[in-house]
């Protein structure tokens, strides 16, 4: 089996080639060093030639819904097209949990992302993962004001990108789902409260505002928006775990 990792220098991509390699099968890593750029379709036909999996991994370069929207719709309009030429019979794309009922910020690109693998007619998986526990960090510097750090108090699964990687291998190695598989982290935390852990722990420690204006991603949540349903694929690594072995 030969399974072409689109993002495969990401966070989440290169697990992803290391748990597939366990699995013993061939992986092309494809990203733009590789000479592969999925936003103008350069190399992808190649790259996909001889494909029997696809793996998509890429993500956006801002969290913005105009610019993550366009970002997505364009590079897996490219890769389907590439893939449909190849003949591939399995498309595996990663998503968020929330795609399926959030319309706007990042989780509205996602949704958009969905449907083009849906409506094409390649057999298809959607991974959905929940936020991965980098995604804490991230928020926390994007609501750093002066009186501290505004975050939404959301009730989150944070996942590990390791655990997430291993559900895509498991994925992309099995027969397409032709709908969702869902991955969380083990543990349900609190965003605010989780943040103020990571501060404490960056030596940052400061107010932690519980604010259910504050943005995630790029949309105004309600508090479960964001938790996955009860057949979720559960992970190992909890936040406190990963953050004690950062
Ligand atoms: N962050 C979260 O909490 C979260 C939660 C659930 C799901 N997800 C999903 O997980 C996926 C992966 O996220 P990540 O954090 O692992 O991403 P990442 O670390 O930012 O990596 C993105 C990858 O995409 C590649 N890429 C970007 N633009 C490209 C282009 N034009 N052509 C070719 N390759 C390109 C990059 O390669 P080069 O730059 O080397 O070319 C890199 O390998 C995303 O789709 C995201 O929606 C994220």
């Amino acid at each position: 089996m030969r399974v072409v990792v689109a993002g495969a220098t990401g966070l989440t991509g290169s697990r992803t080639v290391a748990r597939l390699r366990d699995h013993g099968v061939e992986v092309v890593p494809v990203s733009r060093g590789e000479g592969v750029d999925v936003s103008t379709g350069r190399g992808l036909d190649q790259a996909l030639r001889t494909a029997d999996v696809v793996v998509d991994v890429t993500d956006a370069p801002s969290r913005d819904q105009e610019v993550s929207t366009e970002f997505f719709t364009t590079a897996t309009g490219h890769l389907l097209e590439a893939a449909t030429a190849a003949g591939v019979e399995h498309y595996v794309a990663l998503s968020v949990v929330g795609a399926g009922r959030v319309g706007s910020g990042y989780f509205g690109a996602k949704a958009a992302q969905e449907d083009l693998v849906r409506h094409t007619t390649v057999p298809y998986s959607l991974v959905r993962a929940t936020p991965f526990h980098e995604s804490v960090e991230a928020t926390a510097t994007a609501g750093t004001r002066p009186d501290g750090v505004h975050v939404p108090p959301l009730l989150l699964r944070p996942v590990s990108t390791d655990d997430v990687a291993a559900a895509l291998a498991h994925v992309a190695v099995g027969l397409p789902l032709f709908g969702v598989l869902e991955a969380a982290g083990p543990e349900e935390v609190r965003l605010d409260e989780v943040t103020a852990e990571l501060l404490t722990a960056l030596g940052r420690p400061g107010p932690v505002i519980a604010d259910a204006r504050a943005p995630f991603f790029g949309a105004v949540l309600e508090e479960r928006a964001l938790l996955p349903g009860p057949d979720a694929h559960v992970g190992h690594h909890t936040f406190t775990q990963w953050l004690k072995s950062r």
